[in-house]
């Protein structure tokens, strides 16, 4: 991407994940931004309110809401946010069919009109549909992505910050795997200004800290009730897209196409990632622990069985 350009950024699906990643965008003057999503009216209204904050809020990126995809024209990142969210009860992998048939209509739009962009996927179940947009695309690999491993990290950023009554730009974590309860956070690599926090905090503690990170996004829907996060799922979305656009060359774990790393191939999950403007420039291959590994490799399992799933109902 040419340095200086101004950049045309596309969220598909303008509901609470779509809204507030097109809000952080132009807070961050990213880019103009295209919100597009199937209901009509919808798009438009909260691309008009955020048009209308930006004298407030001091930004002044365009920001068009639209039914049309042929809009997204053009697009360097498509935000692919599309598709229902979870309820009480459900896990990400009962989004499969119906979030399937969403992500691979969208995939033949963003073909069409955007071949060029860099694709960051949200839609749950993560790891299968970014998957599925890798296969739908038939884009190079670093420039299909998804977004998990920097919420989850997040998540147990905020809490290890929480626990010790510290800042939370201090803390910072490794989370590998799925973007499911079989995900990996790392202990030994969190730290707190380089501090490892198993120097810090009793193992029990540690042990809670990774089982609530785990469960992070299942809390979120239980408290909501008629659906799922959106503002931190939002903010590592464009966390992304920033270091992108902005070749930052940022270390984030997001949910890359791998080819031997860590022992696994043709699946995409989470791992850290070199974002610039190659997108995944690169994956880092850590140090872990057998234990770790055993617990990587479950989770790639359950990704495969998301992907078999989609395979048995046709979407791939
Ligand atoms: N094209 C564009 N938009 C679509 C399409 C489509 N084919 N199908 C559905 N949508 C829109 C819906 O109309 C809705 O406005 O996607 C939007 C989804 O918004 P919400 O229901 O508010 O869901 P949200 O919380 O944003 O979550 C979206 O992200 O984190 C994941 O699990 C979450 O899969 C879910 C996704």
């Amino acid at each position: 991407m040419p340095a200086g350009k101004r950049f045309k950024i596309a969220s598909i699906g303008a509901g609470n994940v779509g809204a507030t990643v097109a809000q952080y965008c132009v807070e961050l003057e990213l880019g103009d931004v295209v919100l597009t999503d199937i209901i009509e009216g919808l798009p438009q209204g909260k691309a008009l309110d955020l048009t209308e904050a930006g004298p407030i809020r001091g930004y002044s990126c365009k920001v068009h809401g639209t039914n049309y995809y042929k809009d997204i024209e053009g697009a360097d990142i498509v935000i692919v946010t599309a598709g229902l969210p979870r309820k009480p009860g459900m896990t990400r992998l009962d989004l499969l069919e119906k979030n399937g048939a969403i992500v691979s209509g969208i995939c033949e739009n963003i073909k069409r009109y955007a071949p060029d962009s860099t694709v960051i996927v949200v839609t749950n179940p993560l790891d299968v549909m970014v998957y599925l947009a890798y296969q739908k695309l038939g884009f190079p690999p670093n420039r299909v992505m998804g977004m998990a491993g920097c919420l989850d990290s997040a998540r147990m950023r905020s809490f290890v910050a929480m626990e010790l009554g510290v800042s939370m730009k201090n803390v910072d974590t490794m989370v590998l795997g799925s973007h499911g309860d079989d995900m990996v956070p790392l202990p030994h690599y969190t730290t707190v200004s380089g501090i490892p926090i198993t120097k810090l905090l009793p193992q029990e503690r540690i042990d809670a800290i990774v089982e609530r990170t785990r469960k992070g996004g299942g809390e979120i829907v239980a408290l909501l009730k008629t659906g799922s996060a959106f503002y931190a799922p939002a903010a590592s979305a464009v966390r992304m897209a920033q270091a992108i656009l902005r070749d930052e060359k940022q270390v984030l774990p997001c949910a890359a196409y791998l080819t031997g790393q860590y022992g696994l191939n043709d699946v995409y999950m989470g791992v850290p990632c070199v974002l610039g403007q190659d997108g995944v420039e690169r994956i880092l291959e850590l140090e872990i622990s057998d234990e770790d590994r055993a617990s990587l490799h479950k989770s790639a399992e359950e990704v495969r069985t998301g992907i078999a799933g989609l395979r048995e109902r046709g979407i791939l």
